[in-house]
């Protein structure tokens, strides 16, 4: 049987030392959660979580046309449609409009889910990814809007980068939809819109003016609508509390954004690298109806929210040399030398784990070179050796330093540099 090969766009995170560098590092991504999470939280989001399949009505409903084209989907056993959750916005509209009774006003919840679409492969683009989701449930204000554009720049600006590095471009789907409806009376044509003007910046121009003229509208009308940038009321509160934070350098209007999927209702944004080489960052906006929709009209809840994918943010962040340098995997390598006192070397082993420090050790016989190359390879701080009488000997690593000392002034010793 042939070597069985891992799926197109799909990806495998190693532990470190990572063999060669086109492999995935499981370290970058436990980093890029770590800052997802902490940032979250000083924002005041908590965290939830949903299964990764999902019954395949909830993504046909507002999604959209291309991302319900992107599911992965089949039949199961008992017959039900199932697809493989490809965004989280529906799990949470749904798990929302079941309990959000239990929960005060206004929500603020995130996740880091596993999301599955089925893309053509380019740059920045896979068929599995992770996001970081935030969503504001419950809030109609514009400080909201404000509150979360901060916090993406925030979770942005963690990882060592600044306005010089990304930016947020600014739109609204309100101002899209006055555009529209001053231009064109069938309103069922809207979101067909919406979509042509997401697709711009990808699109020929001369296809683009195609598909507006099927519409009746002119390209050259779009393109001085968004030259002009001119903010909306909603746009200028917003900006106004991003200056307020001291953020004002990472925004800009941009009616170029417009978003692709169906649910969203007013304000829109997505982030970018500020030279453009990358696809986009994150991307969200509100979906004031989605939640009312997906609840059979039982609930009404305002919402907002974004996601901020794994895949450019990695791909920035190494390109930048902003991933932090490998950690040591354990604080200590505990070396047996004399097969004698295996047995004995045991129990400090486990009273050391019991301590919370990080230990690897020989599990069968093996000669004092291999173990050292290994102590090396593993990162440990120390090496420590058993010598009887209940005392060790323990070689720094670092300081390249040698001492005997007992159990307990080891675990001393050892507990503050490994919270290092
Ligand atoms: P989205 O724009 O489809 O929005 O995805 C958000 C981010 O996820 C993108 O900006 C990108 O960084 C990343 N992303 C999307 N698809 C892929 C892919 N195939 N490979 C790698 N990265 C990808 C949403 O998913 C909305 N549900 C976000 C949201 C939350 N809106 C409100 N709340």
């Amino acid at each position: 049987m042939k070597q069985i090969e891992r799926l197109p766009g799909f990806r495998d995170f190693f532990p470190d030392p990572v063999p060669n560098p086109d492999l995935g590092r499981m370290a970058e991504r436990q980093y890029i959660f770590e800052i997802w999470r902490q940032v979250a939280r000083r924002y005041g989001f908590r965290e939830y979580d949903g299964p990764p399949l999902e019954s395949l009505e909830l993504y046909k409903a507002k999604s959209g046309d291309e991302i319900v084209h992107q599911l992965y989907h089949f039949t199961d056993k008992g017959d039900r449609e199932i697809a493989m959750r490809p965004e989280m916005t529906p799990t949470l509209a749904r798990m929302v409009s079941c309990h959000q009774r239990n929960y005060k006003k206004p929500m603020k919840w995130f996740s880091v889910p596993q999301l599955f679409r089925y893309e053509r492969q380019q740059k920045g683009r896979l068929r599995e990814h992770f996001q970081l989701n935030a969503d504001i449930i419950g809030d109609a204000n514009k400080a909201a809007d404000a509150e979360l554009i901060a916090l993406v720049i925030d979770v942005l600006r963690a990882f060592g980068m600044d306005h010089e590095d990304f930016v947020i471009r600014l739109s609204s789907r309100d101002a899209w939809q006055s555009f529209f409806e001053a231009r064109c009376d069938e309103p069922e044509k809207s979101y067909s819109f919406y979509q042509i003007v997401d697709k711009l910046e990808r699109e020929t121009p001369e296809i683009s003016a195609e598909k507006l003229g099927q519409i009746g509208i002119s390209y050259d009308e779009v393109t001085a609508f968004i030259q002009k940038a001119q903010p909306t009321e909603d746009l200028q509160i917003i900006l106004q509390q991003l200056e307020a934070r001291g953020l004002g350098d990472y925004v800009k209007i941009d009616y170029g954004v417009i978003r692709g999927l169906a649910y969203y209702t007013g304000v829109v944004f997505e982030a970018f690298d500020r030279k453009g080489q990358f696809r986009a960052i994150a991307g969200g906006g509100r979906y004031d109806h989605l939640i009312k929709l997906i609840s059979g009209n039982k609930t009404d809840l305002p919402s907002l929210g974004f996601g901020m994918g794994d895949v450019v943010l990695a791909d920035m962040l190494r390109d930048k040399g902003l991933f932090p340098k490998p950690n040591p995997a354990v604080d200590v390598y505990f070396q047996i030398l004399n097969e004698d006192l295996r047995l004995e070397s045991i129990p400090h082993i486990q009273t050391m784990r019991d301590n919370g420090i990080a230990v690897e050790w020989p599990m069968t016989a093996s000669g004092g070179n291999k173990q050292f190359k290994n102590a090396l390879e593993l990162g440990a701080r120390y090496t420590i050796t058993l010598l009887g009488g209940g005392m060790l000997e323990l070689k720094d690593l670092k300081f390249r330093e040698t001492q005997q000392l007992t159990m307990d002034a080891a675990i001393e010793l050892i507990i503050p540099q490994s919270k290092e």
